[in-house]
């Protein structure tokens, strides 16, 4: 037998590793030092009362003959997918119950929705990007091609009307800048994908940070969307969900490719690959849409846009030139003096005990940048930024 070769093509996927390698060295050499993490992408706030609420009936329904229940709806509860419904339509986007499904989180629907395409397409990804995007396309034998972020475009590249790409990624608010595009440049995207035939996979797993009303927090708010784009969200940054595992995604019945329906062609892949998510997760995840529940979780999002608040303020003060912290969790910074994102790693971690994450391992427009994520505790993030401050 012979296995699938693209795997060896794969990167080690080492950043988060050697992070963990290098900080566990330098406690055992410093053992009185105390190290503050910066560089995590989980959240570190509990569930909302009204979600762990919903979760206990729902286990309570789950032990009774009668309210027992066995498979779930084929797309999700129609409970959940009309709630979801309800909260795009706050937004301003009218999406039929059909057209949303249920996942056990984005990540996996990423990877699994390169089921639906032919192998041909030519994909392309923005670098620096959540590495997910590219990992699945060299494991499924794609070719990548990629849309530079840089600091002159504030890491928002716009189409190229040379380049000709029939699968896009967009990524907004971005991880790991933080950078969101606005209302004008998605209508550049959007214009693009329809001239050219092509599908926009828009990730909107940060949506729920975006504080400036003004800018897009679905793909859907631009015209023309529904005829070329297939939305992932997910609970797991809004609502606390990083363990419990629920998101959704959006095919449009608009959506045609190939004069096939898009949404047709993933509710088979579904139907036969996945058998959906825990009725009691699904239970959870409504009452996140509660009027209890969006009140308890954006308690939580603005706690962590007060910790990106102070990040930012403290790089501003630095001189530091940094984009992201205003509409998302993440800020992205630029090295001082020119250091590569490695030497500012050891340098951040020796000299202040604070942990990032180096740019270089989301893209190499990522060398020379650094990530820092505001998902961690209030005194931790004063205390780093106070190191940092002393460290002028
Ligand atoms: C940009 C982006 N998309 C998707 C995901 C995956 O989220 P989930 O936990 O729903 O699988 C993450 C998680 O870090 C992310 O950063």
């Amino acid at each position: 037998m012979n296995i699938n070769q693209n795997y060896l093509a794969l990167q080690d996927s080492y950043l988060f590793s050697l992070v963990t390698q290098k900080v566990n060295a330098f406690k055992e050499q410093n053992p009185t030092k105390e190290v503050i993490r910066l560089g995590i992408g989980d959240v570190t706030l509990p569930l909302a009362p009204a979600v762990v609420e919903a979760m206990h009936k729902a286990v309570a329904e789950q032990g009774e003959k009668s309210t027992f229940k066995g498979y779930g709806e084929e797309q999700g509860y129609e409970f959940l997918r009309q709630t979801i419904s309800n909260y795009y339509a706050k937004k301003n986007v009218t999406l039929s119950n059909t057209e949303i499904f249920i996942s056990d989180g984005a990540k996996s629907d990423i990877g699994n929705i390169l089921d639906i395409f032919d192998i041909n397409n030519t994909v392309l990804v923005p670098d620096p990007v959540y590495p997910v995007y590219v990992d699945t396309n060299i494991m499924a034998g794609r070719t990548i091609i990629y849309s530079n972020g840089t600091e002159e475009n504030s890491f928002l590249p716009l189409p190229d009307e040379n380049t000709k790409a029939d699968i896009i990624y967009l990524c907004s608010p971005n991880n790991p800048t933080g950078a969101v595009y606005n209302k004008e440049q998605l209508e550049s995207w959007v214009s693009y994908a329809l001239q050219h035939d092509a599908v926009i996979l828009f990730d909107s797993a940060y949506e729920a940070f975006v504080q400036d009303e003004s800018l897009p927090t679905s793909i859907y708010q631009i015209e023309g969307a529904e005829k070329c784009a297939i939305e992932f969200c997910s609970l797991s940054k809004t609502a606390g969900f990083t363990g419990t595992r629920c998101g959704y995604t959006v095919v449009p019945h608009a959506l045609v490719k190939d004069n096939t329906s898009l949404n047709k062609l993933w509710l088979r892949r579904q139907t036969t690959k996945f058998n959906g998510v825990p009725y009691i997760i699904q239970k959870g995840a409504e009452a996140v849409f509660s009027d209890d529940g969006l009140k308890q979780i954006q308690e939580n999002i603005s706690y962590y846009m007060e910790n990106a608040k102070l990040i930012s303020e403290t790089l501003k003060e630095l001189n530091i030139w940094h984009v992201g912290g205003e509409n998302s969790p993440y800020i992205w910074l630029k090295c001082p003096d020119n250091m590569n994102s490695w030497d500012y790693f050891d340098y951040l971690l020796e000299n202040a005990q604070v942990v990032g994450t180096p740019g270089a391992g989301f893209g190499s427009n990522g060398e020379g940048f650094f990530r820092l994520s505001a998902f961690g505790d209030r005194v931790n993030v004063v205390e780093a930024m106070k190191r940092l401050r002393n460290l002028k």
